[in-house]
């Protein structure tokens, strides 16, 4: 999809850190932050994809580095920190994408531990142990934006699987704790919580006929794209939001409207 990419000129300079930053929203958030100037720290576990965002932002002149971390271990989080401040300086926009939706949904009682704790750690600990690692410094410098991923599926009744749903649900309450505690530290959290968004993973996992009836399951008639989501975060990520946090923003093409 070709978008016109709004400028914020606030984020110029900035250094913002994108976890889950090799692909889908995550990659779409880091191209569109690096088109306004902002210095982008891709991460996701595989160095390949995270090289592929690095080299594909550099070839349109916007500048990034690659940090491969596994955001479920909070000692590579750490790492990955420290890394980015040596390398850049301090962090001040923090999207925490990464996670993902695990096995298919079926029966509550059919749901293995390890499957439990896999959906758990990869989508609400992962994002506990990001905050948990760059808000110290960001409460100290006395601002920063941080911007975190739920779901629809953590917001109403979805197909999606219950111990994803669980997760995503508890990432909005973390996000508003947070929120409320870091704001008179002039530190912001917002959340965005989207329904189907049509990633290049999801666009081989569902046939054309799926995709249409989805389209059409939503007012505005269409499925969502990285791109939908990379422009709320850019919003959020600069200082146009200054007067918004502990915010969820559903995006859902009109579907859910809370
Ligand atoms: N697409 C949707 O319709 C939709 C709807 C609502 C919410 N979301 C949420 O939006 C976020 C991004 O989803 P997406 O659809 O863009 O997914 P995606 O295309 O599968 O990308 C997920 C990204 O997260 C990274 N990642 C996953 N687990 C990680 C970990 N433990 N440590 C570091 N990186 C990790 C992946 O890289 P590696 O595999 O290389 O680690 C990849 O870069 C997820 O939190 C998802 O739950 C998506």
């Amino acid at each position: 999809m070709t978008i016109n990419i709004p400028t914020y000129p606030d984020l110029a300079g900035k250094v913002a850190v994108v976890t889950g930053g090799s692909g889908g929203i995550g990659a779409a958030t880091c191209r569109l932050l690096a088109a306004n100037g902002a210095r982008v720290a891709v991460n996701g576990r595989d160095e390949a994809r995270v090289r592929a965002v690095v080299d594909e932002i550099r070839s349109r002149s916007g500048q990034a580095i690659g940090v491969a971390a596994d955001v479920t271990d909070f000692a590579a989080i750490e790492r990955m920190r420290e890394r980015v401040e040596h390398e850049l300086s301090p962090v001040e926009v923090l999207v925490a994408f990464a996670g993902g939706g695990g096995p298919p949904p079926g029966p509550t009682a059919q749901i293995t531990e390890a499957e439990w704790h896999s959906a758990i750690d990869g989508n609400l600990t992962s994002t506990f142990l990001t905050l948990k690692s760059f808000l110290p410094a960001m409460i100290e410098r006395g601002s920063g934006s941080i911007i975190t991923m739920a779901s629809s599926a953590g917001r109403v009744l979805t197909r999606a699987p219950t111990a994803y749903a669980a997760a995503k649900a508890g990432v909005v309450m973390l996000s508003r704790k947070v929120a409320d505690e870091v704001g008179a530290h002039g530190v912001r959290v917002n959340c965005l919580a989207p329904d189907s968004i049509l990633t290049e993973r999801i666009q081989n996992l569902m046939t054309e006929d799926q995709k249409q009836q989805r389209a059409a399951s939503f007012p505005l008639g269409r499925m969502g794209t990285p791109e939908d989501v990379a422009l709320a975060t850019l919003f959020l990520s600069s200082e146009s939001s200054s007067w918004l946090t502990g915010l969820t923003l559903d995006m859902a093409g009109g579907r859910i409207m809370l």
